[in-house]
């Protein structure tokens, strides 16, 4: 069915002009934004992959849906049409529509969570511990041992310890367990994919302790395609079919749709307990807007009808997963060290092996992300030291685990050049490796420091 060379299964209606700039123009803009990438603004960036969230290019389909957009503050036709294909989608009765991902994380774990309860996950991405920990709750994640080998090929890196999960529910007792949360795939994790039976397991294990199973679904399309290329018996299923397989192991799902929703902005939480979606919409109602709209305009919520729809396209997911996996695989040819096997949004380089004379404390991944912009204009995110090091008693740094960049690609927006234009730069970044310098931190703030640190180079 697919050829030698996947194509982009789309033609081009609209551009967005791309600023072009020299690299003594990037090297003046990197030191005003302090060599923090997210300090820079958009128009000094030639390739932005600082995330794909909230990121993609909309089809025609979704922006002449815009125009049917009922504006009714109750009881619109739009959220009507939304419910209905969530509805069909996930199988959960209970629907409430929140503008993005972490707004339906706050409404559940704030439910949920509270001191001394316990979230245990493949991992927690950081708005989901952030609103588990913010509640008085504790946040564990159990990754297979896999997942924490960067160079070590699994074809579902992205599963959960599901020996350990057993043993952690009884530990603790299954009064205490919040919920178990299999983010799929698993985003902090490098992107990495969780196996139907894994997903299986966990449902099992959930139903026999009386645990909660919640998915962070928001790249469940993408987790699919994994499932149907990489697990024996989803051969000849349907992405979407494997998607609503899932669904049904769980008990409820959060899911911002600025991922595989394929929109700017949107999300909502999905629920099969009446008792738990009511006193979950009233929070709705104070904190997002009313039960049938959540943050969202009628407009929002028809895109989003649409984009639920459209990214179970095969042809879409073949060319998403492997335009993915095309950028990942030249740059493991040409040395660049990255984790493997490639995941569905992002390739996740690893910068401590890319520069090992820079020690963690220099920030070798902040040092790697910006040469990646003085080099080529492009931007990135620094997924290591700076975003996840604390401090010890001494003020020494505790590094992270991983010093990793990651390359996330936005949906539908850049095409094979773009991309062969991010592999040309790496060329050039692997000459002179050994030149590279570190940095050091002149300011940052006490949470979430990466989006708003200092930095100086070494
Ligand atoms: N869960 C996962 C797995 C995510 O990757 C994100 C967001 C969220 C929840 C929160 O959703 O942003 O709509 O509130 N991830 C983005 C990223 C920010 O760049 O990976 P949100």
């Amino acid at each position: 069915m697919h050829h030698k060379i996947t194509i982009e299964p789309f033609r081009i209606k609209a551009v967005e002009q791309i600023k072009l700039s020299t690299r003594e123009a990037r090297q003046q803009y990197l030191r005003q934004a302090a060599y923090n990438p997210f300090l820079l603004k958009s128009e000094q960036v030639i390739i932005d992959l600082l995330t794909d969230s909230g990121t993609s290019a909309m089809s025609a389909a979704q922006w002449s849906a815009l125009m049917r957009g009922d504006e009714s503050y109750a009881g619109a036709k739009s959220w009507e049409r939304l419910e209905a294909v969530i509805k069909d989608l996930t199988g959960f009765p209970y629907i409430l529509p929140t503008h993005q991902g972490r707004a339906a994380e706050h409404l559940l774990y704030t439910r949920l969570g509270g001191p001394g309860k316990i979230f245990i996950s493949n991992t927690h991405f950081d708005t989901t511990r952030a609103n588990i920990e913010y509640s008085g709750a504790q946040a564990i994640d159990i990754p297979i041992a896999e997942a924490r080998r960067p160079d070590h090929i699994h074809p579902f890196k992205g599963n959960i310890d599901t020996l350990k999960l057993g043993q952690l529910i009884e530990q603790h007792g299954a009064q205490s367990i919040g919920a178990v949360i299999l983010t799929v795939t698993n985003n902090s994790g490098g992107g990495q994919p969780v196996s139907m039976a894994n997903a299986r397991e966990v449902s099992r294990i959930c139903r026999q302790h009386g645990v909660r199973f919640i998915l962070d679904a928001c790249r469940i399309a993408e987790n699919a395609y994994f499932i149907k290329h990489r697990e024996p018996g989803y051969e000849d299923k349907s992405y979407r079919a494997i998607a609503q397989e899932m669904f049904r192991l769980a008990d409820g799902c959060i899911m911002s749709a600025k991922k595989d929703g394929l929109v700017n902005i949107g999300g909502f939480l999905a629920l099969n307990e009446l008792e738990l979606a009511l006193q979950c919409r009233t929070v709705l109602i104070i904190t997002e807007g009313y039960a049938t709209y959540g943050g969202l305009s009628g407009r929002d919520m028809e895109a989003m009808a649409v984009g639920l729809e459209e990214v179970f396209d095969p042809d879409y997911l073949h060319y998403r997963i492997a335009s993915t996996a095309y950028l990942g695989n030249k740059l493991y040819e040409l040395g660049v060290p990255i984790v493997r096997p490639v995941g569905g949004h992002a390739v996740y380089v690893d910068a401590q092996a890319c520069y090992p004379h820079i020690p963690p404390a220099q920030y070798p991944g902040q040092a790697l992300a910006c040469n990646l912009y003085i080099e080529g204009g492009i931007r990135c995110c620094e997924i290591g030291s700076v975003m996840f090091g604390k401090y010890d008693e001494s003020g020494k740094l505790i590094p992270a685990p991983m010093e990793l960049v990651r390359l996330a690609i936005p949906r539908r927006v850049y095409t094979q050049s773009h991309i062969d234009y991010v592999i040309a730069t790496f060329a050039e970044l692997m000459q002179h490796r050994e030149a590279a310098r570190g940095l050091r931190i002149t300011y940052e703030p006490p949470f979430l420091r990466h989006f708003t640190a200092r930095f100086e180079p070494l």
